[in-house]
C-alpha cells in the first residue's frame, strides 16, 4: 500500500520549462508574440498540417474551428458523447443543434454507420473525438461530404492509416491543457490545409490593430489568442515529446500485463494500423464480471490512495443536454458506467505505476473472489 497519494496525471514539467518561462518574462512578451509563432511553426511541421494557429484552449480552437466554417443557428453537427462536454458545448454556443451518435464498443469512438443514419440536410458539421489517443475511423466520415472537425485534444502525437493527425481534415483541435502530452497549462492548436480556415481563425481569435489609426474590423471576433508565456512552456514540452512517449509506452505495457490476468477489466481497444498518441489508458469495467461496478472500483482504488478518473460520462445524459435533446445512444450509455481511466504521465515512475497496478489487483481479489 502506498504512502502517499498517487496522482492521476500530473504534469510532467522540469527546469526546462522553469527556464523557459522566467526567459519569457523577461523577454517583455507577456502576450503573443515570437514564441507563439514559434510554436506555430514547429508544430506545423509535427502535425504535417500547413497551417497551425494557436489559440486560448482547445475548448476555443473546436469553437473558432466551427465559426470558421460557418456553422451556425439552424444548422446541425453531429458529435459523440463520449467526450469532455466541451465539444458539444462549443456546437450550442454557435447557434447550432449538437446531435450525438453512438460509439463502437471497443475503442468508444464515433460509430460512422451511425453517423450516416443521422445526416440530414441541415448537417454542417461532423466532430469526431480521438477517444484517449485512438484516432476514429476518419474515411467513413469524410465520404459523407460534410466538413470535418477533429477533436484531437488526446491525440498530438497520433496517426490515422499512416497519416499524421493534423491536416487531414477541414480543421483539427488540439488541447494543450494541464493534462495533455503537451501540457501548456492552458492552450489549443488549430490545424488545417485549408488557407480559407486559417485565415478566419486568424480574424476570429484576436483584434489586431494596424499603424496609427489605420485599423478596421472585418469580423466581431473573440480574445482566444495564446500568451507567449504559455507557447515557451508548450515549447519546452515539445523537446520532450519522444522521450515522453517511451514513459508512456513503458506505462501502457505494465498496465496490458496487469489487467490481461484480470476477469471483467478490459483496456479499450487500439487498432495496429493507426499511431495511437498514449494519452489515456482507460479500462472498463464489467461489473458483473469483475464483481463489482466502476465506482467501486474507483472508492476502493481511492483507499488504496491511488487516483483515477472517468473518460467519459455521456453528455447526452448531462443535466443540460438530457433536458433538451434526445439522443439513442445505447453503447455509450452503458460505457460511461464502465469506464475508468488509470493514472499515466511522464512524472510517474516504473514503481509508482506498479503500484497502481498492485492496488487494482489487490482490488480485484477483493471484489471478483
Ligand atoms: C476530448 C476533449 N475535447 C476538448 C477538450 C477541451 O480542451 P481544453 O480544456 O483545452 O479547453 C478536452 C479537454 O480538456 C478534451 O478531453
Amino acid at each position: 500500500m502506498r504512502k502517499t497519494r498517487l496522482g492521476f496525471q500530473p504534469p510532467a514539467v522540469g527546469d526546462e520549462e522553469i527556464a523557459a518561462v522566467a526567459e519569457t518574462l523577461r523577454s517583455g512578451w507577456l502576450t503573443t508574440g515570437p514564441r507563439a509563432a514559434e510554436l506555430e511553426a514547429r508544430a506545423a511541421e509535427l502535425l504535417e498540417a500547413e497551417h497551425v494557429l494557436a489559440v486560448a484552449s482547445g475548448t476555443a480552437a473546436l469553437h473558432l474551428a466551427l465559426v470558421a466554417l460557418d456553422v451556425g443557428i439552424g444548422d446541425e453537427v453531429i458529435t459523440t458523447p463520449i467526450t469532455w462536454p466541451a465539444t458539444a458545448n462549443v456546437i450550442v454556443h454557435t447557434g447550432a443543434t449538437p446531435v450525438f451518435a453512438d460509439v463502437r464498443d471497443d475503442d468508444l469512438n464515433i460509430d460512422p454507420a451511425h453517423v450516416a443514419e443521422l445526416v440530414t440536410e441541415k448537417t454542417r458539421a461532423i466532430m469526431p473525438v480521438h477517444l484517449a489517443g485512438q484516432p476514429c475511423d476518419l474515411e467513413p466520415l469524410w465520404a459523407l461530404g460534410a466538413p470535418v472537425i477533429e477533436d484531437a485534444a488526446h491525440a498530438f502525437e497520433s496517426a490515422y492509416r499512416g497519416a499524421k493527425i493534423g491536416g487531414l481534415s477541414d480543421a483539427t483541435c488540439f488541447s494543450l491543457y494541464a493534462t495533455k502530452n503537451v501540457a501548456a497549462g492552458e492552450g489549443g492548436l488549430i490545424a488545417t490545409n485549408r488557407a480559407d480556415v486559417a485565415e478566419a481563425v486568424r480574424e476570429l481569435r484576436l483584434m489586431r490593430r494596424g499603424d496609427g489609426s489605420l485599423y478596421d474590423l472585418t469580423v466581431p471576433g473573440y480574445k482566444a489568442n495564446l500568451s507567449d508565456v504559455l507557447a515557451a512552456i508548450a515549447l519546452a514540452q515539445l523537446d520532450k515529446l519522444e522521450r515522453h512517449r517511451g514513459l508512456r509506452e513503458r506505462q501502457f505495457a505494465l498496465y496490458d500485463e496487469a489487467v490481461a490476468e484480470l476477469e471483467g477489466i478490459t483496456p479499450l481497444a487500439r487498432d495496429t494500423r493507426d499511431v495511437h498518441a498514449l494519452h489515456l489508458y482507460v479500462v472498463r469495467i464489467d461489473a458483473e464480471r469483475a464483481g463489482a461496478s466502476r465506482d467501486d472500483y474507483q472508492r476502493a482504488l481511492s483507499d488504496e490512495l491511488v487516483s483515477t478518473s472517468i473518460h467519459f460520462l455521456p453528455v447526452h445524459r448531462l443535466a443540460w443536454y438530457r433536458e433538451r435533446f434526445a439522443a439513442e445512444c445505447p453503447v455509450a450509455e452503458r460505457a460511461g458506467d464502465e469506464v475508468l481511466s488509470l493514472p499515466l504521465s511522464p512524472a510517474h515512475s516504473e514503481d509508482d505505476i506498479r503500484d497502481a497496478t498492485d492496488a487494482l489487483r489487490r482490488v480485484h481479489a477483493r471484489f471478483a473472489t
